[in-house]
């Protein structure tokens, strides 16, 4: 579906707040909502939290700290996935997203929780601009990985036996970034991921990794912001 919208050229975050907010339109009252991390989201965040000051009674469950900060700001009722074990929808952003739907996630750090409200929602509604849909998974950006501390190098090399390059996430020089749940990310550059399928299992079986950003057929929507207005992108539709 292409919704037709004013001008030629949006902006990168005109299509990110488009997409963002289009998302919005699957929630409805008294639901269970999961709530992704990330620029794109934010925008979704925002706004839901004027429908739920114009009367939604909807509750969300954040991926992220920094999700749950902006959620409070917008006084969004909050929930956890121990008091409600299944999300009706959950809507995230994405870093690369296949025509098979299948993502690479984690730019923002959050990919653990993110994966766990994800693979625990009815239904999962990706929000992006159209820059992130790709061909082949690991083109533009490389694969996160959450590692523990313990052991990362001996970790990292393992990574490195998939044939990647990998580095150590750092928020400056010499400083580590540090997710939410105390743990490292290795970023793992691949010319290009030729089967997402076996590599998710693969990194998942080595000790020391806690969880990889590959997304496999767990988003339901792929909501797409793009120059020509929003494109949806539907598994059912995907052969
Ligand atoms: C965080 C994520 C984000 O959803 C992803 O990085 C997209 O972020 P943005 O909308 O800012 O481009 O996976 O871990």
């Amino acid at each position: 579906m292409l919704l037709p919208v004013d001008g030629d050229f949006l902006e990168k975050e005109e299509l990110k707040k488009l997409a963002g907010e289009k998302a919005l339109e699957y929630i409805e009252d008294n639901m269970i909502i999961g709530i992704g991390t990330g620029s794109t989201v934010e925008y979704t965040i925002r706004k839901l939290g004027e429908l739920v000051r114009d009367g939604l009674k909807i509750q969300g469950i954040p991926t992220s700290v920094h999700t749950q900060r902006l959620a409070k700001e917008e006084n969004i009722p909050l929930t956890t996935l121990e008091e409600h074990p299944s999300i009706d929808v959950t809507i995230d952003g994405a870093d690369e997203v296949d025509s098979n739907l299948n993502l690479i996630k984690g730019g923002g750090g959050a990919l653990t929780r993110e994966k766990i409200v994800a693979f625990n929602s009815k239904k999962l509604i990706i929000v992006v601009d159209d820059s992130k849909v790709v061909k082949c998974l690991g083109i533009d950006f490389p694969l996160p990985v959450e590692v523990v501390k313990f052991g990362w190098t001996a970790t990292k090399k393992t990574l490195e036996n998939f044939g990647c390059d990998v580095k150590l996430r750092e928020i400056m020089p010499g400083e580590p970034f540090i997710t939410d749940n105390g743990n490292y990310v290795l970023d793992c550059e691949f010319d290009r991921i030729d089967d997402p399928v076996q590599l998710e299992f693969d990194i998942n079986n080595i000790p020391g990794v806690v969880e990889n950003g590959l997304f496999i057929g767990l988003a339901d929507k792929v909501i797409v912001g793009g120059k020509q207005g929003i494109l949806t992108l539907d598994k059912e539709a995907v052969v």
